[in-house]
C-alpha cells in the first residue's frame, strides 16, 4: 500500500470538513491542511505549524484526535494521520462541470451563502454594519441573495454606486481617490455617505452635502500596515491613501462626520486589533465629535481559522469605548471566498526543451490578473501548484494571449493532460470578474450560479459586441 503524498501549503484555508472549532484552538499557528484517501481508502491528512520539535515517532497512525500533538510540528515536516472515521462528504452539490460552457466562471449559491450567513452573525453580535465591497464582488445577478443578509455596499466610483442603487437597491457609502467635478453631482444621487480622501477634496465637495442628507467622512492613513507585498500596502511611506494625522494641525475640518481607515488584506483580527492601536493613539480625541468609522476591507472573516470571537471581542470593545459611534466594516473578498471556480479547457498542448506547456482558453493576464500581479498560485483541481520530484505528469498552465508571461509555472497532475479537457481553478470568484479585460480580444468567461438545489444557471455570455464597445 502506498501511502499519498499530502502537501501542505501555507494557511489560508482548510477543508470543510474540518471542524471549525478544532480549527479555532490552532488559528495562530495551523497551517493549511489537505488530504487524499490512502491505498485502503482511508483519509490521510498532513498538517504543519510553525512551532518545532515534533518527535519522530509521532509520524503515522496518529487519530485524528490527535491533532493536538501537532502543535510541535516543525514546518514542512511529512506526518501522516490516518483518520479512524470516514470523513463527511462536502456539504456543497458537485456540479456536473460539463454542462458549463467554457470557459465560465461558476459561483456556488450555498457557498456564498455560508459567508454571508457568517458575516451576518458577527454585524449582529458585534453590534456592526458591515457592507459588500463591490470592487472585489460586483456580480450583480447574485446581490438578491447578498440583500438577505446584508443591507449595503461601498462603491469606489460613480458606476459602482450607481450598481448600488439599482442592484443592492440602497444608497452607497461611497470613496474615491479623488472625485471629477463633472460626476459629483450624481454620484450624491447615489450615496448615503460619501468619504474623501483629502481635506482638499473635503474642502471642494464638502458643503455640497449638506441639503442632500449625505454623510461627510475623510479616510486617514494610520501609517500601519500588517501588508507586505508594497502593490497591496496601503500605508507604504508616502501613500497617497489618506490624510496622516500631521495633516490635520490637530483639528478636523467642520462639518466632518466621520473617519475612514483601510489597511488590511486578507489579515486576521489580530490585525485590525494593532491597527486600531495605532488609529486610537492618533486620530482618538477628534473621535468624541463624530457620527460613524468605517475600518475599511481585508478583514478575512470567512476564511477558515479566522478567529471570529476574537474580531466579535474587538469590535465590542471599540464600541464600548466609544458608544456614540456607528462602527463600519466593508470587506468584498470575505463575501466572495472560496465561493466557486472558473472552468477553463485545454486547447493545445506545446513542448519546448522539456517544459510542457497546456494552453487554456482563458488567460491569466485578462481574466485572473491576480495570479500574476499579487503574484500567488491558485488551486487547481486535481492538480498540486507544489510539484514533488516524483511527479511524473507536469505542465505549464499557458494563457491565451499573446503575452510572454501569461502562464503559471507548471503544476503537477494525476494523469497525462488531454487537449479537450476541463481544468478547474478553485476561488476564482473575489477579484476576478471585476478585474477582467479582453486584451488581444479575448473572450470573457461567462458566468453561472450554481443554485443551492443544484441547477446551474448561466447568467451572462460575452461576445463580440462586449469587445468592440470597449473600443471605437
Ligand atoms: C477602501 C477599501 N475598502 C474596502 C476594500 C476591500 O478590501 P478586501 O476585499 O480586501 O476586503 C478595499 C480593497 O482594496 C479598499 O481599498
Amino acid at each position: 500500500m502506498s501511502k499519498p503524498v499530502i502537501v501542505i501549503r501555507k494557511l489560508e484555508d482548510s477543508p470543510d470538513w474540518l471542524d471549525r472549532r478544532q480549527l479555532a484552538a490552532y488559528q495562530s499557528t495551523i497551517y493549511r491542511v489537505s488530504f487524499s484517501p490512502d491505498g485502503a481508502g482511508r483519509q490521510q491528512l498532513l498538517i504543519c505549524t510553525p512551532d518545532a520539535g515534533i518527535p519522530a515517532h509521532s509520524a503515522g497512525g496518529c487519530a485524528c484526535n490527535d491533532l493536538i500533538v501537532m502543535r510541535l510540528l516543525r514546518p514542512g515536516t511529512p506526518i501522516f494521520l490516518s483518520l479512524p472515521h470516514p470523513l463527511p462528504s462536502n456539504p456543497f452539490p458537485k456540479v456536473d462541470l460539463k454542462k458549463i460552457p467554457s470557459p465560465c466562471f461558476v459561483l456556488e449559491e450555498a457557498r456564498l451563502r455560508k459567508n454571508l450567513e457568517l458575516i451576518s452573525r458577527v454585524q449582529n453580535e458585534a453590534g456592526v454594519q458591515i457592507i459588500l465591497a463591490f470592487k472585489g464582488f460586483a456580480m450583480w445577478s447574485a446581490f438578491p441573495v447578498v440583500r438577505e443578509y446584508v443591507h449595503g455596499a461601498t462603491a469606489s466610483s460613480l458606476h459602482e454606486a450607481r450598481l448600488c442603487f439599482e442592484e443592492m437597491k440602497t444608497k452607497a457609502h461611497t470613496y474615491a481617490v479623488a472625485y471629477q467635478p463633472r460626476e459629483f453631482g450624481k454620484i450624491m444621487q447615489y450615496s448615503s455617505h460619501i468619504t474623501f480622501n483629502s481635506i482638499r477634496q473635503y474642502k471642494k465637495y464638502g458643503k455640497r452635502l449638506g441639503k442632500h442628507a449625505i454623510s461627510p467622512g475623510i479616510r486617514v492613513n494610520p501609517g500601519w500596515s500588517p501588508v507586505g507585498t508594497a502593490l497591496y500596502n496601503p500605508a507604504s511611506p508616502g501613500s497617497r491613501l489618506g490624510e496622516p494625522v500631521e495633516n490635520f494641525k490637530g483639528k478636523l475640518p467642520e462639518g466632518v462626520e466621520g473617519l475612514h481607515f483601510h489597511t488590511l488584506c486578507e489579515s486576521s483580527s489580530y490585525d485590525l486589533e494593532k491597527t486600531l492601536g495605532f488609529f486610537e493613539k492618533q486620530f482618538g480625541t477628534f473621535l468624541p465629535g463624530l457620527k460613524w468609522v468605517n475600518f475599511g476591507g481585508g478583514h478575512l472573516m470567512t476564511r477558515a481559522g479566522y478567529d471570529v470571537p476574537h474580531l466579535i471581542g474587538v469590535l465590542k470593545a471599540f464600541r464600548s469605548r466609544y458608544p456614540h459611534l456607528q462602527v463600519i466594516l466593508e470587506p468584498g473578498s470575505a463575501f466572495a471566498w472560496d465561493t466557486g471556480v472558473l472552468v477553463s479547457t485545454v486547447l493545445d498542448i506545446v513542448a519546448n526543451k522539456g517544459v510542457k506547456t497546456a494552453i487554456l482558453d482563458v488567460s491569466f493576464t485578462a481574466h485572473m490578473p491576480d495570479t500574476l500581479e499579487m503574484p500567488y498560485r491558485p488551486r487547481v483541481r486535481g492538480a498540486s501548484e507544489e510539484p514533488a520530484a516524483q511527479d511524473k505528469y507536469l505542465y505549464r498552465l499557458g494563457g491565451v494571449s499573446c503575452l510572454s508571461g501569461d502562464y503559471l509555472e507548471v503544476y503537477a497532475f494525476e494523469k497525462p493532460l488531454k487537449v479537450g479537457q476541463q481544468v478547474v481553478f478553485e476561488d476564482m470568484i473575489h477579484y476576478t470578474m471585476v478585474k477582467t479585460t479582453t486584451f488581444n480580444g479575448v473572450t470573457l468567461p461567462s458566468i453561472a450560479i450554481l443554485r443551492s438545489d443544484g441547477r446551474v444557471d448561466v447568467v451572462r455570455r460575452f461576445g463580440y459586441r462586449d469587445y468592440k464597445n470597449r473600443l471605437s
